[in-house]
């Protein structure tokens, strides 16, 4: 595989188009709505801590071994697994890695759009002043009204989707690199003026506090699971939409140095988001641990009572869409190169019928707030089992298996040749790291959780 078999998508008109891309897939829902609330939940610093070690010797290594196993061979993850797999002689059933990526892409999907549609709906709930002077009984009033409604997430849910195929249809360079450009700067820009406001609010150290003091009693054999998944699933990892993205990655570009400034870029942005929550949450006598609706049940309440609280409230949810919007394209592009690529699909024909099936997906999650909300499975709804099933189980699963076949599976002169690396160092602590430390670190973390250790 040294030819250089272009991809028929074409490519990343340059590396800092990947960059941006990448991190446009990594930074999304995962920093600003679910890394607060997980982090609510689980108490704070020492939750913080396990995930930045395992985004360091987890995520980092297998990051780096996803999109090179992408570059290798120019294709869609299932194509990926088939030629890498001929090419080190392994066992056929490595194919499955490449499936099973591409279908916790749609299953990822199917929930986040619907939870980006409230992030919608909430723009124009900012934008008409619903939550000016609203207290918290008020707030919540709102929120459970809203997602009482199947029709009002159905429609929120429907034009995210739409939304999300109409880039995704036009290309790589077209699509998905153009938007990034505008999308990208956009989102730093919001994010920094959200910490600046916090830094004004009393409680600043308060929340500093509860994101950084570590307090290892409150973690439990649980939290650790959900720091790790968090960590798979805030780098994009696990699943081959980093692959999918390493396809269109040209060669000679340095793998190694590239993936560190992604996953800086994706950590420093869910700090952030910590760090302009947190002290809000705070200043207004309200529960960190409040769920999935922390941020829309609580924020709110500051939005309607600070100065220039309707501006911060507009900018916030529109921070939130344009991060899902640059993630929910990544989720859903392994399927569509797949069916371009394998089944000879036009770009806009896998458009609409991956969309359409997401859509339909997403309606699940959508019943599972309102008229299926008593329907569990192992004491869980329909979208908490979607998010547990892909975060905390497939995603893990997909990088250890990423890692053990790039680490023992494809040969070191393959590996070598295409991270091509400067300093032989470098590569040799990838190697440990990818062979030993990450696909162990995963293995024991799941004892630690079936109750083994
Ligand atoms: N990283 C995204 C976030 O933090 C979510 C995500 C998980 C994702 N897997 C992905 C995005 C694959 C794109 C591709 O919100």
């Amino acid at each position: 595989m040294t030819d250089t078999k272009k991809s028929v998508h074409g490519a990343w008109s340059s590396r800092f188009a990947f960059i941006l891309a990448a991190t446009g897939s990594a930074v999304g829902l995962g920093n600003i709505w679910k890394f607060p609330y997980i982090t609510g939940e689980n108490g704070g610093g020492a939750f913080v801590m396990v995930y930045l070690l395992c985004v360091l010797l987890i995520g980092i290594p297998i990051m780096i071994a996803e999109t090179m196993l992408g570059r290798r061979s120019q294709r869609n993850p299932v194509e990926t697994m088939v030629l890498l797999t001929e090419e080190a002689g392994a066992d056929k059933n490595w194919h499955y890695l490449g499936w099973m990526g591409v279908i916790a892409g749609v299953l990822i999907l199917s929930y986040y759009s619907v939870i980006a549609g409230w992030a919608s709906a909430y723009i124009l709930k900012a934008f008409t002043g619903s939550f000016f002077d609203a207290d918290a009984a008020a707030i919540k009033g709102i929120f459970d009204d809203f997602v009482g409604s199947p029709m009002q997430l159905i429609f929120w849910h429907s034009l995210f989707m739409v939304a999300t195929m109409q880039i995704v249809a036009r290309g790589v360079n077209k699509g998905l690199e153009k938007s990034m450009q505008l999308l990208m700067p956009a989102l730093f820009v919001l994010m920094i003026l959200l910490v600046a406001y916090a830094m004004t609010t009393e409680s600043y150290f308060q929340g500093l506090n509860f994101l950084f003091k570590p307090d290892f009693s409150k973690l439990s054999s649980d939290s650790v699971l959900t720091a790790m998944g968090q960590a798979f699933f805030t780098l994009s990892l696990g699943m081959g939409s980093i692959m999918v993205y390493g396809s269109y990655l040209p060669k000679g570009v340095p793998i190694a140095k590239t993936t560190f400034i992604i996953a800086g870029a994706d950590t420093v942005v869910a700090l952030m988001a910590g760090i302009a929550i947190f002290p809000i949450v705070f200043a207004n006598n309200l529960h960190p641990g409040s769920g999935p609706g922390l941020i829309f049940q609580t924020l709110p309440i500051a939005f309607g009572a600070m100065t220039g609280g309707w501006l911060m409230g507009i900018l916030f949810f529109v921070t939130l869409v344009i991060a899902a919007l640059t993630s929910s394209v990544a989720l859903i592009e392994p399927v569509v190169a797949w069916l371009v690529e394998n089944k000879g699909f036009s770009r806009q024909k896998a458009c609409v019928w991956s969309g359409l099936a997401t859509w339909l997906l997403g309606l699940g999650t959508v019943f599972s707030f309102n008229v299926w909300s008593n329907v569990k499975f192992f004491d869980r709804n329909i979208f908490q089992l979607l998010d547990y099933v892909t975060a905390n189980l497939m995603l893990p699963i997909g990088g250890f298996c990423i890692a053990v076949f790039a680490g023992w599976i494809m040969k070191r002169e393959n590996t070598e040749q295409e991270l091509n690396m400067p300093d032989a160092a470098g590569y040799q602590a990838w190697k440990i790291l990818i062979s030993y430390v990450a696909p162990t670190a995963v293995f024991f973390v799941f004892l630690h959780v079936i109750g083994v250790l």
